[in-house]
């Protein structure tokens, strides 16, 4: 896909015009990743905006005991790295390349230069943020519930929402992250991920094969673990 035509599906993004898309497009660079690659680091001081052009990037926190936390798994067109240019604080989160990954880059300047010039930039970016508190306050609640069967339905559903793609009522999350990482977004053991998966799949609800996850019956998933 080229450059323009990626910026064009990025949500944020759709309300400019060809020509406004191709001088974004001038001042943005490009950057590939490695799988595992840190892209930045919690803490650190940053001065760029990113476009997942390729790729999954999960971002992370590690946590006093040093165990990874899982925050979110960002997708294709999906951006990171706003929070700190906005408030000026140091880097809120890591950002590590899940699978070889590519990014496209803002400069801090270019990025407030743009929602300055384009309002409804900054309106899309502010709905997106909202929904990000919203996911977040869902990992929160799944993260105080002791029931592990709905820790995991509420992940799963996470990331059906985050990476799925969904076709008549199922949703297919393919490059399912390991049970390892499930357990880091989940808040649980990866021996608690794969009982709680094996359930799951007993009782219909999912389907696994290789590195695919399906969500068989999507809107009965959602009322059951929401
Ligand atoms: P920033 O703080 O600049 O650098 C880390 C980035 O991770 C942050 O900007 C956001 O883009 C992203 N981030 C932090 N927390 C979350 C979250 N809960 N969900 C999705 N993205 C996040």
């Amino acid at each position: 896909m080229s450059d323009i035509k990626l910026l064009a599906s990025v949500p944020i993004f759709s309300e400019l015009t060809s020509l406004e898309l191709e001088e974004l497009s001038f001042r943005m660079s490009k950057q590939r990743y490695k799988k595992n690659n840190m892209i930045l680091m919690e803490d650190e001081f940053g001065d760029t905006f990113f476009i997942i052009s390729k790729g999954i990037v999960k971002i992370t926190r590690i946590s006093e005991e040093g165990r990874e936390v899982i925050l979110a798994m960002l997708g294709e067109g999906d951006f990171f790295g706003e929070m700190s240019l906005l408030d000026g604080e140091t880097r809120s989160a890591n950002a590590i390349a899940f699978d070889d990954a590519e990014v496209l880059i803002l400069k801090r300047h270019d990025f407030i230069d743009l929602l300055q010039k384009y309002p409804k930039i900054a309106i899309s970016l502010l709905a997106e943020m909202a929904s990000r508190i919203r996911k977040s306050d869902h990992q929160i609640e799944s993260l105080s519930l002791s029931d592990a069967e709905h820790r995991i339905g509420m992940t799963l559903m996470r990331l059906a929402k985050d990476l799925g793609t969904i076709h008549h009522g199922v949703v297919e999350i393919t490059k399912m992250p390991y049970q390892k990482d499930l357990a880091s977004m989940a808040g649980t053991s990866r021996e608690t991920v794969s009982r709680m998966l094996k359930l799951l799949e007993k009782k219909g609800m999912i389907k696994r094969q290789a590195h695919t996850l399906s969500i068989q019956d999507f809107t009965l998933f959602k009322r059951t673990f929401s």
